[in-house]
């Protein structure tokens, strides 16, 4: 058995843009180029969680081998990680059920994820009346499904941001106490650490008061991970700066700037600072083009890739099930041990 096993997720939706590549995807490439020889490292695209907001089927469909083609084309090697689809391996969904069973609903009830659905819903009028009964009972719950798509692995770290803390505190708590539950030995399950990666959040080139998301209805925010050169130069042109002279990295009172400097410090892996010192008496107009030349250098392969893969729908569809041969041999046992121990 690996002594290290590294788990991430990614939900197969919508078109990915660069803070999705500097923010996840860049960091699963390093943990997969970096691995040790006796480390494990598995990338599942979360189908299961996609549909816990209303999903367009036929959209659905094609966001998923987008993703896997996506993957694929920044870096992601089927031959030296476990790539494969959340729904092809079913031990995820059921273990997902007998962790439910021992899952505390007030824990649930305090996810700032869960709060904050219910505090988007809410009548802005009366603040204590929560309308539970227009949310689905699978927005609630993902946190279980989650906890279940890392243990099935008996994964010992998992890179997710911040926000996922809390989530990841689930699964550590769910770990344990089926472990002082069931496990005679009480250590069937490793509790997972989380795994902190260099976190570069990428703001929106309009407003860098929030940051680059694919649920912004102005597409030129962000740079999607299929532009063309002609619009990241288009995009990186229209970004939001300020009109202080000079440049410097200092992402309270320039915000815009900072943004940039980080994009380019992301794109070309290096420490922003030491970006930042390169600009002292240039100006926004030279940064700007050394964005759109970095930001070109790091899509141009890839974006290529991406369109050549989806076209093959016959590799991805072998890789896809050669990822979820190898996601199922390595949670067999572990269900089946799951089951004797529970009785059933
Ligand atoms: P979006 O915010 O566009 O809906 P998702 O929530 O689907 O993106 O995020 C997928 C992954 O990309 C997550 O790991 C998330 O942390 C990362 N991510 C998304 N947006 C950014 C961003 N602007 N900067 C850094 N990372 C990001
Ligand atoms: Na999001």
């Amino acid at each position: 058995r690996p002594d290290r096993i590294v788990f991430s997720g990614i939900q197969p939706t919508g078109e990915l843009h660069l803070g999705n590549y500097l923010g996840a995807i860049s960091n699963w490439v390093k943990l997969q180029n970096e691995a040790r020889s006796n480390e494990q490292v598995l990338f599942s695209i979360v189908g299961w969680h996609a549909l816990t907001l209303p999903q367009n089927p036929k959209d659905l469909s094609r966001s998923r081998a987008d993703m896997l083609a996506t993957l694929l084309a920044f870096g992601i090697d089927p031959k030296r990680s476990v790539v494969f689809y959340q729904e092809d391996n079913q031990c995820h969904t059921e273990l997902s059920w007998i962790l439910s069973c021992i899952t505390p609903v007030g824990q649930l009830r305090r996810m700032t994820t869960w709060k904050s659905r219910l505090a988007t819903k809410r009548n802005a009028n009366s603040e204590s009346e929560v309308d539970e009964s227009i949310l689905n009972a699978g927005l609630f719950t993902y946190p279980i499904l989650q906890a279940a798509d890392i243990l099935a692995y008996r994964a010992t770290h998992v890179p997710v941001g911040e926000d996922q803390t809390q989530h990841l505190e689930l699964a550590r708590n769910l770990a344990d106490s089926f472990n002082r539950t069931f496990d005679p030995k009480k250590s069937f399950f490793p509790l997972p650490s989380q795994l902190i990666t260099p976190h570069r959040r990428v703001l929106s080139l309009k407003d860098p008061s929030s940051k680059m998301s694919k649920s912004s209805p102005d597409v030129s925010s962000r740079i999607s991970l299929t532009d063309t050169t002609s619009e990241i130069e288009r995009k990186i042109r229209g970004a939001v700066t300020d009109s202080i002279q000079g440049i410097t990295y200092d992402p309270v009172n320039r915000p815009g700037t900072s943004n940039l400097l980080s994009i380019l410090a992301g794109s070309v892996d290096e420490d922003v600072e030491q970006v930042a010192r390169r600009y002292e008496g240039k100006g926004h107009g030279d940064l700007k083009k050394d964005v759109v030349e970095a930001l070109d250098g790091l899509l141009k392969t890839p974006r290529t890739e991406f369109e050549r893969l989806r076209q093959d729908k016959g590799y991805l569809s072998a890789v896809a099930k050669e990822g979820a041969e190898k996601a199922k041999q390595r949670t067999s046992y572990t269900l089946q041990e799951v089951r004797r121990l529970v009785g059933l």
